[in-house]
């Protein structure tokens, strides 16, 4: 093909996310259970006060300023580490600003591998690693999340450095999130492969999670050298502040100077790629996270209150109906298991016949439980067992 790069990905790309989505916007009969944002009762887009009122007094001139730098403004960079690590890392860190997760998990990728390299990520996962791995001409291998032996054979094939991609907690799509003891056998069989070690920690649904699930954290504060832990964190979620684009890519090592060039490198990539992030947003995030935590805090204790009641009652219509999940800890998301994919395809497709609109994984069918009212989702389980 003339004009672009030889090696180049060029299947065409069709984002099977967003096609569903508008599929199921433009159905007035519709049950939307695809969109990976959260929504209130009333069916719109839950947003939080605390941050969007905040936002009114940002001006025109700070609106239309380009941000300090293009790692992120200090402010920014220092309150949302905070808010993220609390008070669990006392090894050294440094972060810097990101357009979401996304752009924690691209600048990850593509400062750490070479075109070739590998990475090993859950079998059922959010898409776009995939998408990121295609781009970057990186090799891809996959574990079952719920089956350690299965993700400690895996690592045992790299004969160079690993780069593992854990999402947890409330993994997407199956809402899985580990155990602080799972964790534990996770850190102990990288740290026994005595090889180097990339582990990035996809936290983007951290804040929907139970109490204490960032005790997993302490155990980054004894590590061996090469051992680098990356956390990609998203304020798409956090905030839901999706539109906004920023989050948050923070490093951890023992090294402070390691860490120091690895920001840099990070920072020229960011120049190279998109410049600089918006400075709005996270002069808002900042100001939220400095002045009105208390606040928002209580917000997302309600926001993850209205989602706990609409993962327990489906997940307990779904055991009534006899329909079968992925097992569920917390999170957005849970997955109705169909381990033949030409199956799922057509029950997917026969969902949509009737008016119910979910995304495609490998081996299961996502219901997006956080973008349904509890009026939606009650019932909704037996509706899905019936089809089928
Ligand atoms: C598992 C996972 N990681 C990361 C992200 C990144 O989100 P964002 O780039 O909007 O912060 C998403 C978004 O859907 C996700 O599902």
């Amino acid at each position: 093909m003339k004009f672009v790069k030889e090696r180049e990905n060029t299947e065409r790309y069709v984002d099977n996310i967003f096609s569903v989505v508008r599929a199921a916007k433009a159905d007035p009969e519709g049950i939307n259970a695809t969109a990976g944002c959260l929504y209130n009762e009333e069916g719109e887009l839950f947003t939080y006060a605390s941050v969007y009122d905040q936002e009114k007094q940002i001006t025109p001139i700070q609106r239309a300023s380009y941000a300090a730098s293009p790692a992120g403004n200090d402010a920014y960079v220092e309150a949302i580490t905070r808010f993220v690590l609390e008070d669990k890392v006392d090894n050294h860190h440094r972060s810097i600003a990101t357009p979401g997760g996304t752009g924690a998990i691209y600048t990850s990728m593509r400062k750490c591998l070479e075109e070739g390299d590998t990475i090993l990520y859950p079998a059922i996962s959010w898409g776009n690693y995939k998408v990121m791995a295609s781009e970057m001409n990186l090799k891809t291998m996959t574990y079952d999340i719920y089956d350690l032996d299965d993700l400690f054979r895996k690592l045992d094939m790299f004969k160079s450095k690993v780069f593992l991609i854990v999402n947890s907690p409330c993994e997407n799509p199956l809402g899985y999130s580990y155990s602080t003891e799972e964790w534990k056998r996770i850190m102990e069989k990288l740290v026994s492969l005595k090889k180097e070690v990339v582990l990035l920690c996809d936290i983007a649904y951290i804040d929907y999670a139970r109490d204490g699930s960032k005790e997993f954290f302490t155990l980054f504060n004894d590590i061996p050298d090469d051992l680098l832990v990356l956390i990609a964190a998203s304020a798409s979620k956090a905030f839901s502040y999706y539109g906004q684009r920023i989050g948050a890519l923070i490093a951890i090592h023992n090294d402070p100077e390691f860490l120091d060039h690895f920001i840099n490198l990070s920072g020229r990539l960011a120049r190279a790629t998109w410049s600089n992030l918006s400075n709005a947003a996270m002069l808002n995030i900042s100001e939220v996270l400095d002045h009105h935590y208390e606040e928002y805090q209580e917000e997302l204790a309600q926001a993850k209150g209205m989602l706990k009641k609409r993962t327990d009652l489906f997940i307990r219509q779904a055991e009534e109906c006899g329909l079968e999940l992925y097992r569920f800890s917390d999170g957005f998301f849970v997955t109705i298991r169909m381990e033949n994919n030409e199956v799922r395809d057509s029950f997917h497709q026969k969902l949509i016949d009737h008016h119910i609109y979910t995304i495609k994984v490998n081996r299961g069918i996502r219901v997006a439980l956080c973008s349904m009212p509890l009026r939606t989702v009650d019932g909704l389980a037996k509706k899905i067992k019936e089809l089928m």
